[in-house]
């Protein structure tokens, strides 16, 4: 199943019965205070984003299932007070990571260092949450340097020279292997597919109910459709919608 809805999310959320959603992915508003092309994002400030958030994440925690886990993508503009906000909501037992998305993208900052990441904030509804840990999506290969040097060590490390060839380890909480994307952006913020898939393939299973209420171009549904997953999300912009429709009707399954 694969529900698309043109309505402000506050309206959706309040249609969904609590304790039926697997996992939320929003792609949130950042608080730039700009008018994209697309859409008009919130200020930065503190009163106008709590305005804006507390509702909807109160909403979020209830539809969640017991098992159900949380990820908010923003950056360094308001993800402090949005983590207070998820703190209060979920608990401060409940946060598990905040994640830095590193993109290399041209800079010309010259008065302090280049912002080039987003945060994800983690959240889990109980202790009782998915988390596939041993996906490929979510595991690496050690380095051929990390291997030469545990080789190196006199001899004794041979054994773990040869554990670690060929084994993997679990991604870390910055991640750097996803690159921004430059061509065919069909919307102005779009993000790229691999960065929703480690998410979904990491905290939900074919067949869970996946939602995203920030939906702009699709991307969350798309994947969605591509790893079996059910979807529902919406966008207030009619544009947003559409050109989900139109990737959802040309996606792979
Ligand atoms: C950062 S963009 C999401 C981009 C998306 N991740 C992608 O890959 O294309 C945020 C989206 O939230 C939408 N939005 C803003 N306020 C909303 C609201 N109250 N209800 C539903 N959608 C909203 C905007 O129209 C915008 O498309």
């Amino acid at each position: 199943m694969i529900q698309i809805e043109c309505c402000d999310n506050l309206e959706l959320m309040s249609k969904i019965e609590s304790g039926t959603v697997d996992l939320i992915y929003c792609d949130i508003l950042y608080g730039t205070g700009r008018k994209f092309a697309d859409y008009q994002d919130l200020k930065p400030i503190r009163s106008e984003i709590e305005a804006h958030y507390i509702p909807r994440i109160k909403d979020m925690h209830r539809i969640l299932k017991d098992t159900g886990s949380i990820y908010l993508q923003m950056d360094t503009r308001i993800n402090h007070w949005v983590r207070l906000i998820m703190d209060d909501i979920f608990g401060y037992d409940r946060f598990l990571n905040e994640i830095s998305w590193y993109y290399n993208s041209m800079s010309n900052t010259k008065n302090r260092y280049p912002k080039k990441h987003d945060c994800i904030l983690f959240y889990s509804k109980s202790t009782y949450y998915k988390f596939n840990h041993e996906h490929k999506s979510l595991r690496k290969e050690y380095a051929t340097n990390t291997i030469n040097r545990s080789k190196t060590k006199a001899g004794f490390n041979n054994d773990k020279a040869d554990y670690l060839n060929g084994s993997t380890y679990l991604v870390q909480d910055v991640w750097t292997d996803i690159n921004f994307l430059k061509n065919g952006v069909k919307y102005n913020t779009q993000k790229p597919k691999a960065l929703i898939e480690r998410i979904i393939n990491a905290s939900s299973n074919e067949g869970d109910l996946v939602a995203d209420f920030y939906l702009g171009s699709g991307t969350t549904a798309e994947v969605c459709k591509d790893l079996n997953r059910n979807f529902i999300g919406c966008d207030i912009n009619p544009r947003a919608v559409e050109i989900t429709l139109q990737r959802l009707n040309n996606a792979r399954s």
